[in-house]
């Protein structure tokens, strides 16, 4: 009902061409297919889009609150808005997502940042048609971050940002309370979306001409749990693979106390998917994991990493890692180290712990300062850049298929990831973005391998 509401005063509003909006996302890829989502209903509201916030008539952003530094930019970018909206009384600005899904954070803008307009949870992006008519008609400052717990689409229409690649929702929310994180209090309870919708979705999207597809949520091992249907996540991925065509499915992420051998035997098992998994670690210390309530050892991470390895010798991984968790010691933090020396990941994701407050870990009395995380971040930094500069080295010789993505910083060449989910360089100009290459690997830089093309 909201919807016709909104076209129909938009129509009214803006008679000679469709109002713009511009929509930011911030942080995962979870956060980027949220924004397609908004996207999509925007549209049939009746806007069409602009990245540019000056050009448009209503912008969004679409936030992250896993870390401080994420937040304050965020803060930055929204305080910049109060003269767009000086110039332009007009304009609409509304902020949704993580952050605002903490109470503080609305009081914040409440107080401060009037150029707001409207603030929406990571539960109601289904809410945004009436938010926008109230917005629109009132203006007043609303605010919606009740939890309501759909799992449907917000809209059948997503606008995508990308032809080639695409995510699809599985799960929502988080059961695991790991102390340092925000996302259990800000996304909710675990959620799993029917299996029926996810193929119909994918299926959708590979008839449309998709290459790849990025299964996401915050724990994909836990799916299926609570619902109705005899299924998970091993089982879904198996029914996503007999999916006819030629994509390729990914998936974002694991959690290594659910990921066992028979995720990695439906891995191994189905041709489609990536032989690769992002499997975040966080510490190589068992002390820490325990502290971190991440619910398995240090040797529990390496069994499953041999177990894959001990069927694919190349099986690659990458994965995520936190320095500098309240307390941890020296040595602790070279127990990470020698983890990264032992699985030999393909890359990392490094991040200096940041206090969240409502977790658990805020309440700790944090003896260790800053330069010195700071100096284990780049100690961690440079000893991966040398396993992976071993790593890449070797698959040289290797065939690999790679979907371009586009163009490289060096001139003359094009980009896109290896099923390894590596960066492949190889010569080429932008026509080939969305196409699969075959490659052969000739050399390696420290971020990327360099590849001919063969086929
Ligand atoms: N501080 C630093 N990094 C964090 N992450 C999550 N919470 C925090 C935090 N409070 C990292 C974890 C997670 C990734 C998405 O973000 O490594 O896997
Ligand atoms: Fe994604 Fe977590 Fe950031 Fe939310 S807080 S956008 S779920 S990384």
């Amino acid at each position: 009902m909201y919807i016709e509401k909104v076209n129909t005063f938009l129509a009214q509003k803006y008679p000679e061409e469709p109002p713009k909006a511009c929509v930011r996302s911030f942080g995962c890829q979870q956060n980027s297919n949220d924004g397609e989502k908004i996207k999509g209903l925007l549209s049939v509201m009746g806007y069409s889009f602009t990245d540019d916030t000056d050009n448009a008539d209503i912008v969004i952003f679409n936030t992250c609150a896993v870390r401080e530094n994420a937040e304050l930019k965020i803060f930055g970018i929204v305080g910049e808005m109060k003269h767009l909206k000086k110039r332009k009384p007009d304009v609409l600005i509304g902020i949704c997502g993580c952050m605002v899904q903490q109470e503080h954070i609305v009081e914040k803008i409440r107080r401060t940042y009037k150029q707001v307009d409207f603030v929406f949870g990571t539960f109601a992006m289904h809410k945004l048609p009436e938010i926008l008519y109230k917005a629109l008609t009132e203006r007043t400052f609303i605010v919606d971050t009740a939890e309501y717990g759909i799992t449907e689409n917000i809209c059948e229409k997503i606008v995508r940002d990308c032809t080639y690649k695409a995510g699809v929702q599985i799960m929502y929310g988080c059961n695991n309370f790991c102390t340092y994180c925000i996302v259990p209090y800000v996304r909710g309870r675990e959620r799993s979306r029917k299996s029926d919708e996810i193929i119909a979705e994918i299926k959708g999207l590979v008839a449309d001409g998709v290459k790849e597809i990025m299964l996401l949520g915050q724990n994909v091992n836990s799916y299926g749990r609570g619902l109705d249907e005899d299924i998970d996540f091993s089982r879904l991925l198996r029914k996503i693979n007999g999916i006819d065509g030629d994509f390729r499915i990914r998936f974002m992420s694991s959690h290594p106390k659910d990921a066992g051998r028979e995720l990695i035997d439906a891995i191994l098992e189905c041709e489609k998917v990536c032989k690769h998994l992002h499997l975040p670690v966080q510490s190589g210390s068992d002390r820490v994991l325990s502290a971190m309530n991440r619910g398995y050892t240090s040797a529990q991470y390496r069994e499953i990493v041999d177990y894959a390895r001990s069927k694919k010798t190349d099986f690659s991984f990458s994965t995520d890692i936190i320095v500098g968790f309240p307390n941890e010691t020296r040595e602790e933090f070279e127990e990470t180290l020698e983890l990264l020396e032992y699985v030999k990941f393909d890359s990392v994701f490094s991040f200096i712990y940041s206090k969240r407050n409502g977790t658990k870990a805020a309440l700790i009395e944090d003896g260790v300062d800053y330069p010195e995380k700071a100096e284990r971040m780049n100690i961690l930094l440079k000893k991966q850049r040398e396993i992976a500069v071993e790593r890449y080295s070797s698959f040289i010789g290797r065939e690999m298929l790679v979907l371009i993505d586009g163009p490289s910083a060096t001139e003359g060449k094009v980009t896109g990831k290896s099923d390894e989910f590596i960066i492949v360089e190889v010569d080429g100009d932008s026509s080939l973005a969305g196409e699969y290459v075959k490659v052969r690997i000739i050399g390696a830089h420290n971020w990327a391998l360099i590849g001919n093309i063969i086929n």
